[in-house]
């Protein structure tokens, strides 16, 4: 059984087909979802979803390249959505200098903001970090007592040795199945079984031999092969520890 801890299913990609896709991934044995949203509207959207599907659990932030959408009010409602039940984390927050170069210093502030909001509420943040490797983690390190996960993790083994001693855990997503994955194989190798979570990020990010159509958790296999083979895992100790990794993370099961 399979823990997707990074699966978009609020995005109007799943639209026509959201719920018996839900259901045929459950069938396929991913058992345990959390579905992160990117920005006020669609974090309510992932808490609807949560609320009504028994193994899909929320995160709700609001996503650097949205930072149109924020407001004065975003962390206020944020943290009312946060409190609702299966509401595992803040995500996704972070910084992305790839998309916007412009907007660094309101990236900042939404990160900071969301950063100090779970830790108010005692969560762990689900970090998008893109060609913001610096920054992300100088700002992860201002604060001691945050723990979440870096997703799709794209910095180098060094950035990864730094927030792991640090008690942070890393996600592995399709481009590690990508030819030309070299610096990720060498942070899988690296990185401690109980730190190491699967992620599809579904819609996007297709492993291959999928790369191109839209991504669902039926692929978290593919990620899991290329993990077990660079750590020296079987597939099936993969999937048992990442879900154990999952759930002890985002507290899932102390949540009845
Ligand atoms: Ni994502």
């Amino acid at each position: 059984m399979y823990f997707d801890t990074h699966a978009h299913y609020d995005s109007s990609k799943f639209q026509e087909d959201r719920d018996e896709v839900l259901r045929a991934v459950y069938d396929a044995g991913v058992t345990l979802i959390v579905d992160p949203g990117d920005t006020v509207e669609r974090s309510k959207n992932a808490v609807a979803l949560a609320q009504k599907c028994g193994h899909v659990y929320a995160a709700v932030g609001v996503h650097p390249e949205e930072w149109e959408t924020w407001t004065d009010t975003s962390i206020a409602e944020l943290r009312t959505l946060a409190q609702q039940p299966k509401v595992v984390a803040i995500g996704e927050i972070g910084l992305d200098y790839y998309w916007d170069k412009e907007h660094i210093e309101l990236q900042k502030t939404m990160f900071r903001a969301q950063i100090e909001l779970a830790l108010e509420l005692d969560l762990p943040i689900i970090v998008h970090d893109r060609e913001a490797h610096g920054d992300c983690l100088a700002i992860a390190l201002d604060y001691p007592a945050l723990r979440g996960v870096f997703h799709c993790f794209s910095g180098s083994a060094e950035m990864a040795k730094e927030l792991l001693k640090r008690g942070w855990y890393l996600g592995f997503d399709g481009p590690i199945t990508y030819k030309n994955a070299v610096k990720a194989l060498e942070v899988i190798r690296v990185c401690p079984r109980d730190r190491m979570l699967l992620e599809t990020d579904s819609p996007y990010l297709s492993p291959v031999p999928n790369r191109g159509k839209r991504n669902d958790s039926r692929n978290l296999p593919y990620i899991a092969e290329v993990i077990a083979r660079e750590a020296g895992m079987t597939l099936e100790e993969v999937a048992s520890q990442t879900m154990e990794n999952g759930k002890r993370l985002f507290r899932i099961g102390e949540i009845a």
